[in-house]
């Protein structure tokens, strides 16, 4: 008798045996490509923290933004980058009609229509001069009650501008539900809201703070969750479902795959998954040493994230990668 009976080689020796057994898949649709838009740039300027990703002009991020949704990607979530001389305490110009976010969601949304799945963050880092995703109270605070009606300004603002997707990024406590009344009340029922539910003080957020030229100085831990804490980050999943968002979210992605696996397996809405810009800029950096290959491994890193639960995955690749599966 042949020894071993059981032999799992034998599924993996053609490619098309291989491909035929494959247990996750991970398509262009699956990714929603982050990018960023900067107030009064005539061309797009690089990111040194991020090689290969841009902070956009209104031209550039049109052009750039037509192209990733006809490489196929899921969708496209944006964020603002306003002149430092903009931002004030309460973060305004993300409310503003004329400010950066909301021109360029009306730029996309006039272009793209309803060809693919626009998202706006909905936070107020962008935008303020002390660079918290909150305003704050007379001692320095963030004001939780106070922010949640300042995040339900934003998100009519970015449904009036076009946003198919809102996506409250900054763990107030409440923040989906105020934004779902909001959105109703305003008469944008329909606009869907990506929360994420659970997201932690990281240090993987550090080139995105580059990304928006972030003004904060201090942490963000007084909202952000405990890197630790795994039950308490499926209670804050539990809340955004029962609060009424549509897709919930964990953030960031690699550090955090017991989550996702553990949220996939109690969320009866979609999950999505954010592989945040350290992770892009580790990954960028190491491959840039030759010390590994940079789009095996940025596929491996997006499969597994889909292996562990993720629905959605949102990367920096998300366009690049469109064009490697074509
Ligand atoms: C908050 C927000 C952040 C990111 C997405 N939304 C920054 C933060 O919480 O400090 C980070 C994304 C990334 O690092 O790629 N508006």
């Amino acid at each position: 008798m042949a020894f071993p009976r059981h032999r799992p080689r034998r599924l993996r020796s053609t490619p098309a045996l291989r491909r035929l057994v494959a247990q996750t898949s991970l398509e262009p649709r699956h990714l929603v490509l982050p990018m960023f838009v900067a107030d009064g740039l005539s061309e797009s300027r690089p990111i040194d923290s991020m090689p290969g990703v841009v902070q956009h002009s209104r031209d550039s991020l049109r052009k750039a933004a037509a192209e990733a949704v006809a490489a196929g990607v899921g969708g496209l979530m944006l964020f603002g980058v306003p002149r430092d001389e903009d931002k004030d305490a309460e973060g305004s110009v993300g409310v503003a009609e004329d400010g950066i976010l909301n021109v360029a969601l009306r730029d996309l949304s006039s272009d793209l229509g309803d060809d693919t799945v626009l998202m706006a963050d909905t936070c107020l880092d962008e935008f303020t001069d002390h660079g918290h995703c909150g305003v704050l109270d007379a001692k320095g605070r963030v004001d939780n009650d106070a922010t949640n009606s300042r995040y339900v300004e934003l998100a009519v603002a970015q449904a009036n501008s076009g946003a198919h997707v809102v996506g409250p990024s900054g763990m107030m406590d409440g923040q989906v539900a105020a934004i779902r009344d909001g959105l109703d009340a305003a008469g944008h029922a329909d606009v869907v809201i990506l929360a994420y539910a659970a997201k932690f003080a990281s240090g993987f957020y550090g080139p995105f703070r580059e990304a928006v030229s972030s003004s904060l100085d201090g942490d963000r831990r007084t909202y952000q969750q405990n890197p630790g804490n795994a039950r308490e980050a499926l209670h804050e999943v539990e809340l955004d479902i029962d609060e009424g968002a549509d897709i919930i979210m964990v953030k960031p992605a690699m550090a955090y795959l017991d989550v996702v696996r553990a949220a996939a397996e109690i969320s009866p809405i979609p999950v999505a998954a954010y592989q945040v810009s350290g992770e892009y800029s580790m990954i960028s950096a190491a491959a840039a040493n030759g010390w590994i290959d940079l789009r095996t491994v940025a596929l491996e890193t997006l499969t597994g994230i889909r292996r562990a639960g993720a629905d959605i995955v949102l990367s920096y690749w998300a366009a690049d990668v469109a064009g490697w599966l074509a």
